[in-house]
């Protein structure tokens, strides 16, 4: 009877004591586990950041950190009582970490974070404050970008070619290597190095090219601690250096600032020459106008055609763009063979009296007005000129 009465409740005991036991064991056994070898991200890269617990355990309700220690210690993700703890975040992660929540059941608090930046880079620790576990990871941000190759001008003394090698959006610091056809390091002048407000590196360097080197040149960019190299070749063709030798003269490269500047200086100086030039044909070429123009007057004088109109014409025109002009000159050119056609005709009709020949005055008249209706601020004045003629 005893026995039957207690038996429940020892079993009901030992149960308890077997479970205490095994989360005791589990709290002894769990750890977290994060990764040995460092996470190397690009920038602009979405990652994860591994760490879970082994064996797995539920930690869904439990308190689970992320921070940084780098440079000072700051808060990178928070969960508790089963949501993110937005408060204490670092505010350069705002909005780019998270924790994948399905997989916190299974022990999994691995770290998802979003748009990787250079100042991202460093030692990550995920931590379980219940279970006094910890682990860390560590972060090698990197960015690498192809070079860029331009031809920057010639060097006199030495009779190549200059060439300079770019290369922008590096993390970290790179090293840039000139090549020849058959991998030999060239050497060239010293690697500039700047650094952006990115935290990007752009590296550049100029290396003078000899004829007497193989035409493939290569520019070689590479980060060691990233695994990342990038290049770019260029052939340097061989009339480029006989254009040098028999010239002297700077390559048509439009890369160095001082050559485009140089470029854009003669190219102002060889526009205002050309409109220079133009302007002074122009004028040269008006005088002869008006010479011919007034040499045409004296004998048109006693057709009614006065010197003085035709200057004060000229003198009205001579203020208007010169195309306009050119077009009148040719108009009264045209009016004035007209006329002498005219009074060819005229005369010829006095000596004969012949009808035919008056009609064809006649006719010739009348198409001679209709064409001075072409421009109408001509009109005026020859149709003054021209109407004692038409009374004939
Ligand atoms: C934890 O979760 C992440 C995201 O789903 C996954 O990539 C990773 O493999 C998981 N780790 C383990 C150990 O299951
Ligand atoms: C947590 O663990 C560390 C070692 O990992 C130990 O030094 C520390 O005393 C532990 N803290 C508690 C409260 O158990
Ligand atoms: C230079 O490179 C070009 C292609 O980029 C290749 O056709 C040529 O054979 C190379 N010449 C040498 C001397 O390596
Ligand atoms: C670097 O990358 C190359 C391929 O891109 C790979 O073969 C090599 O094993 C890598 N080295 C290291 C140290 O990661």
């Amino acid at each position: 009877m005893n026995r039957l009465s207690i038996g429940p409740q020892l079993r009901t005991t030992s149960v308890l004591v077997v479970h205490l036991l095994l989360i005791n064991l589990n709290r002894g056994l769990s750890k977290l586990i994060g990764s040995s070898q460092p996470i190397v991200a690009t920038v602009g890269d979405d990652i994860i950041l591994p760490c879970h617990l082994e064996p797995a355990v539920d930690v869904a309700a439990m308190t689970l950190e992320w921070t940084t220690s780098d440079p000072d210690p700051r808060f990178v993700f928070v969960w508790r009582a089963a949501r993110e703890l937005v408060l204490s975040k670092h505010p350069s992660y705002k909005g780019r970490t998270s924790l994948f929540t399905d997989e916190l059941k299974q022990g999994n608090i691995s770290l998802k974070l979003s748009e990787v930046k250079p100042a991202d880079e460093g030692k990550y620790q995920c931590f379980i404050p219940k279970l006094n576990e910890t682990s860390f990871v560590e972060l090698l941000v990197g960015a690498a970008a192809s070079p860029v190759i331009s031809l920057t001008g010639i060097d006199g003394d030495k009779d190549g070619v200059v060439l300079q090698c770019e290369s922008k959006g590096w993390y970290p610091e790179p090293e840039l290597l000139w090549l020849d056809a058959e991998g030999k390091i060239l050497s060239a002048g010293p690697t500039e190095t700047v650094r952006g407000p990115d935290d990007l590196y752009t590296v550049s360097s100029r290396v003078t090219v000899e004829k007497r080197h193989s035409n493939n040149i290569t520019c070689r960019v590479q980060q060691r601690n990233i695994n990342q190299t990038r290049e770019t070749q260029i052939h340097v063709p061989d009339d480029f250096f006989q254009f040098n030798i028999q010239s002297g003269s700077p390559p048509p490269s439009t890369s160095s600032p001082a050559v485009t500047v140089g470029l854009a200086v003669s190219l102002v100086v060889c526009i205002v020459f050309i409109l220079l030039l133009v302007f002074f044909l122009w004028k040269k070429n008006m005088i002869k106008l008006k010479k011919c123009q007034w040499g045409e007057n004296d004998h048109a004088a006693k057709k009614n055609f006065s010197k003085s109109k035709t200057e004060e014409q000229i003198s009205i025109k001579e203020e208007r763009e010169g195309e306009q002009l050119m077009r009148k000159v040719e108009k009264i050119k045209h009016i004035k063979e007209k006329q002498a056609e005219v009074q060819q005709l005229q005369e010829e009709r006095m000596e004969t009296n012949n009808t035919e020949v008056y009609l064809s005055t006649l006719t010739l008249t009348k198409s001679f007005d209709i064409s001075l209706s072409w421009k109408s601020d001509i009109e005026k004045d020859i149709h003054i000129d021209s109407s004692p003629l038409l009374m004939l």
